[in-house]
């Protein structure tokens, strides 16, 4: 019996053959992520659906001891070839880790599963009346694919990003033992932080298999404000002034009219205002419609002085959620189109600058980079695309693009590296960046990286060649 015969039979024997995948047919979705291009896709050998942490423990154990590489997989929505399976490798999918572990609504603390999908989350987070900041656009991603890549989305300028909310994580290990680190509290000085070394890791550390999270009061009432202006630069050069005077938005965020134009096409709505070339679109969130009032007003002042052309206020609930589901789903209507998805991260100051960068590229080689992103972080995103975009529908294939796509990739990331910033920012490296973070970290600090997978992955089971090449 062939080493992977051996591996089914046995896994079948942990989870039930009714949780086993190996009909190639039924493999192929696990194949790839959301990367558009199939360049790092790869068929696993089968893919294991567990019921229960301790199946989980048994399927590592069992992948360690028949060299099986295991890659785990949440909601697959991921942008960076994180969840696609290794060279003759099994994916472990946790679809049926989806319980709720524990709502604690005194201490603002609730524990889930790591198959728990965000939308259910924010649904059970809401049953308790409570608040979960952060939002990466894709409610479909699972908790613990979310906190394996440290996701971030708009919300993150005032709440930060997810890492900030996770209070403990349980985790098993690569030699298939399971602990739990941090909990329940909100201090500790207990010797190194666990917890953090495994948010953003990307499975290859360690299989996040429950996760506890901090909580907050709902805001008391929530409004959103459009400003537009004449160019993007103007528009992105008013943030860190509004910001400086003590406003801390829920979100900014900044699009062009051109890119916005692809989601008004797809949603068949409106974006608030066409003048200029660029809009800033902010959240507030108050105690109450007082204090958020208060909040405006200051707000559309400083935008006004800033040079926006108007200064536009979403009042329904309705409203605010349509101009939200515009911006979101930029990403989804130029999808079809796109080949990367770029997410540097830049310090605030800079991110005009990167902007105006990417603009130049766009004139030096004749293409189109549509870009938008969260300015009140430094977080944008760019695309990469093999369709042209016209009056916001796409249109034909760009000839050439293929040979322009590393180039154009390689610029960038130069320019996020020298402006003091990273190559991603909230999608994470997977497959698709690794090459690039030694010319953004260093080399030392990739050398640091592989220390630690090698310290505690040795047989490099778990997601091997994702984030840093294993030892
Ligand atoms: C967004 C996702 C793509 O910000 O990160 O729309
Ligand atoms: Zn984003």
């Amino acid at each position: 019996m062939s080493n992977i015969d051996k591996w089914r039979k046995r896994a079948a024997q942990i989870v039930g053959q009714e949780n086993l995948i190996t009909e190639n047919s039924e493999l192929i979705p696990f194949s790839h992520d959301e990367y558009a291009l199939d360049t790092f896709n790869r068929m696993p050998l089968a893919v294991v659906k567990p019921a229960t942490e301790e199946e989980i423990q048994e399927i590592v154990r069992l992948c360690r001891e028949l060299k099986v590489p295991l890659t785990v997989r949440g909601g697959g929505t991921g942008l960076s070839g994180g969840c696609v399976p290794a060279e003759q490798g099994v994916v472990l999918s946790l679809e049926r880790l989806n319980s709720v572990v524990d709502a604690d609504p005194a201490n603002h603390i609730i524990t889930v599963q790591a198959g728990v999908a965000l939308k259910r989350l924010y649904e059970e987070v809401d049953k308790m009346g409570l608040y979960f900041p952060p939002h990466p656009g894709d409610e479909g991603a699972f908790i613990g694919g979310a906190v394996a890549t440290n996701a971030g989305g708009a919300r993150a300028v005032k709440y930060g990003t997810i890492r900030r909310f996770v209070l403990g994580l349980q985790v098993v290990w690569a030699d298939g033992r399971l602990s739990n680190l941090g909990g329940k509290f909100i201090k500790s000085s207990s010797g190194y932080n666990l917890t953090d070394l495994i948010i953003g890791s990307e499975g290859t550390l360690g299989i996040i298999t429950r996760v506890t999270l901090s909580l907050l009061p709902r805001p008391g009432a929530i409004s959103t404000l459009i400003a537009p202006f004449d160019s993007v630069r103007q528009a992105i050069e008013t943030v860190p002034d509004i910001l400086h005077r003590g406003i801390l938005p829920t979100a900014v965020e900044f699009v062009q009219h051109e890119v916005i134009s692809c989601a008004e096409q797809l949603l068949k709505k409106s974006w608030p205002t066409h003048d200029g070339s660029a809009s800033l679109l902010f959240i507030l969130d108050g105690r109450s419609e007082d204090d958020l009032l208060a909040q405006a007003e200051e707000l559309a002042e400083l935008l006004e002085s800033g040079g926006a052309l108007d200064v536009l206020i979403a009042e329904s609930p309705e409203r605010q959620e349509e101009i939200l589901a515009l911006r979101s789903m930029i990403y989804e209507a130029l999808r079809e189109g796109t080949v990367e998805l770029f997410d540097i991260c830049v310090p605030r100051s800079e991110i005009a600058g990167h902007v105006e960068f990417v603009k130049e590229v766009e004139e030096r080689y004749k293409i189109q980079l549509p870009t938008y992103g969260h300015a009140g972080d430094g977080n944008v995103h760019t695309h990469y695309m093999r369709k042209a975009i016209s009056n916001g529908l796409l249109g034909a294939e760009v000839t050439g693009w293929q040979q322009l796509h590393q180039q154009v990739r390689e610029e960038l990331f130069a320019d996020a590296a020298a402006r003091g910033g990273v190559i991603s920012g909230e999608h994470g490296i997977g497959r698709v960046k690794r090459e690039y973070l030694v010319n953004n970290l260093g080399a030392v600090n990739v050398e640091v990286m592989r220390l630690i997978k090698h310290a505690l992955d040795s047989e490099n089971i778990l997601n091997p060649g994702k984030v840093v090449q294993q030892y």
